[in-house]
């Protein structure tokens, strides 16, 4: 370990809510709602929970405890922490993950954040202001569609891209102090915001139903989230889609926990630390998270609205629009106030993803903070322009995929293994108590030891051979009549052998189809050859610094 690498956190309160800004994020206010009513509503929030206190939490502690353990040896990344814990070499190996999947995930989150900078910016100068909602949708497709914007700045994505690179470049150089501070101000700012926007989802009641939709009502939107609907508990397609954002909202699988809490001291708590975090994050999800853009869409616009257009555009096509019903002030406030919180969701959150990289120069390459910081964010800029420049062609999503979806199970299951079997239960429950603020239920050590392997075991089966439609029971009676198994596109197992893609492509009606479809499948490839040598590229050097390594031992 460097000299300049021996940072600590500065207070109790900073590192916590450095870890709770790490866990809530854009997941929180865009990703939530947006699953919960594609499952569902109601029939989604019990295994969400479950999801949360079988293997949520368990992943909390069981990356705090890495995080600190490998900390203790001067590791700051994933590569070497796994390394001393389980003593063969392919663990080193397979810790590439925790550096990895940071950077593939800061590159197309990043973009996101960069939409709630410049729409705060839109907000600001009264764009959206008269503008009907068919324009503010045309707005964010002009915005994304980089040679024909015409959303007053040319390539404006290419350049708020690029600023918010710079900004959180810039603070990662100033060290973990950085961090601190920017969680310190992000995080209560972004509390007030979501507490005001919830108190007006709360109040609109049927207040906002108009002629247009005569039965809308907030209410409505809020019933169908919370009223529980047990039959859910049996269908794998919701239990998926609830262990997928627990995952993602609470950054567990990423390599960014076990580095922030690497810099803890040796008998600091990780018990209570940890779950204040996580407990932060739901806090922020399940109830901030769930009262602004559901009971506010529906209110206005009715639930089967919000049923029918539920997704990831909402948050900037629909928004803006409704805010205007506030009147001219209060829109324009409502505006900066929630794409504000979302910017700072996403940089509390992006900031967290560059560390693991940082960490790992300054330890193993001797590279300075500042030089560390600046090279994350050159990688991340080459590796997140594709996704800004090709974001209709599917690069976007294929980096979702793989680096912020797949590879979070892949690695939260291996380190799972690792910490309950091969470093073992008993030490490994011996590390999370070690320095305990609270007594942790001892359940909890068979829940860590059989339970969440188990539950994350299941989940990656259930990603690789996802049935068609996700139609579990037609897939089961296939299966038991004799007559295969009917993958569904989104299968782990079609995605790798491209044969969903390719199936389109045959079936494509026109050649124009074709062609597009074509396109897009070249486009895939090529973000699938750039994810691939990222992962070569940091084992390489990973294989690198174990040599390093034997030969400083070797002196
Ligand atoms: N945990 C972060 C989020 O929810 C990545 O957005």
């Amino acid at each position: 370990m460097t000299k300049s690498n021996v940072e600590s956190w500065g207070t109790r309160i900073g590192l916590i809510l450095a870890m709770a800004g790490n866990a809530v994020g854009l997941g929180n206010f865009l990703r939530f709602p947006v699953q919960a009513i594609n499952n569902g509503g109601g029939a989604f929030i019990i295994p969400y929970l479950v999801c949360f206190l079988l293997m949520g939490i368990p992943l909390l502690w069981i990356e705090w405890a890495i995080g600190r353990y490998g900390g203790k040896y001067g590791s700051h990344s994933t590569p070497f922490m796994l390394d001393k814990m389980g003593k063969r070499k392919i663990w080193k190996y397979f810790g590439v993950f925790g550096i990895f999947t940071n950077i593939g995930v800061a590159a197309y989150y990043c973009y996101i954040e960069s939409w709630t900078m410049s729409y705060v910016y839109h907000s600001l100068i009264g764009t959206f202001q008269g503008k009907s909602q068919t324009e503010i949708e045309q707005f964010f497709g002009n915005y994304i569609d980089i040679y024909n914007s015409t959303t007053g700045i040319p390539y404006e994505a290419v350049i708020f891209y690029i600023a918010c690179l710079l900004l959180n470049t810039w603070i990662l150089s100033r060290g973990l102090e950085g961090v601190e501070k920017a969680s310190k101000i992000g995080m209560p700012l972004l509390i007030i915001f979501a507490v005001f926007l919830a108190f007006k989802g709360l109040t609109i009641g049927t207040s906002g139903a108009s002629n247009e939709v005569p039965n809308a009502s907030a209410w409505d939107g809020l019933n169908f989230l919370w009223t529980p609907q047990y039959d859910s508990l049996t269908n794998p397609k919701v239990w998926l889609a609830a262990a997928g954002q627990i995952f993602f909202t609470l950054s567990v699988g990423m390599g960014t926990i076990q580095c922030y809490a690497s810099y803890l001291k040796e008998k600091d708590d990780i018990a209570l630390n940890g779950l204040a975090a996580g407990f932060t994050n739901e806090f922020v999800e399940v109830v901030l998270g769930s009262l602004i853009v559901i009971p506010i869409a529906a209110g206005y616009l009715g639930l089967d609205w919000v049923k029918e257009n539920a997704g990831f555009g909402m948050a900037f096509q629909t928004m803006p629009y409704l805010f205007q019903k506030w009147g001219p002030i209060l829109s324009v406030l409502a505006g900066v106030m929630w794409f504000g919180l979302l910017f700072f969701a996403g940089i509390t959150s992006s900031l967290a993803m560059g560390t693991p990289w940082i960490g790992f120069m300054q330890d193993e390459f001797n590279i300075s903070r500042k030089l560390s910081a600046w090279s994350f964010g050159l990688i991340v800029l080459i590796l997140g322009l594709p996704t800004v420049f090709f974001f209709e062609y599917g690069v976007f999503d294929e980096y979702d995929y793989w680096a912020g979806t797949v590879s979070l199970v892949i690695f939260a299951l291996g380190e799972t293994i690792l910490f309950s079997w091969i470093f073992g239960i008993e030490k490994g429950w011996n590390e999370i108590n070690l320095g305990a603020d609270i007594k942790i239920p001892i359940i909890y050590k068979s829940i860590i030891k059989y339970v969440t392997p188990l539950l994350l075991a299941l989940v990656f089966i259930g990603s690789l051979i996802t049935p068609l439609k996700n139609d579990w029971n037609s897939a089961i009676n296939s299966f038991v009549s004799g007559n295969g198994w009917p993958l569904d596109n989104s299968s782990l197992i079609k995605q790798i052998s491209g044969s969903a893609i390719k199936e389109q492509i045959e079936n494509a009606k026109t050649i124009e189809e074709k062609e597009k479809l074509e396109t897009k499948w070249n486009y895939i490839f090529f973000a699938r050859i750039i994810l691939i040598f990222t992962f070569l590229g940091i084992a390489f050097l990973v294989f690198l610094a174990s040599k390093r390594r034997e030969k400083r031992l070797s002196v």
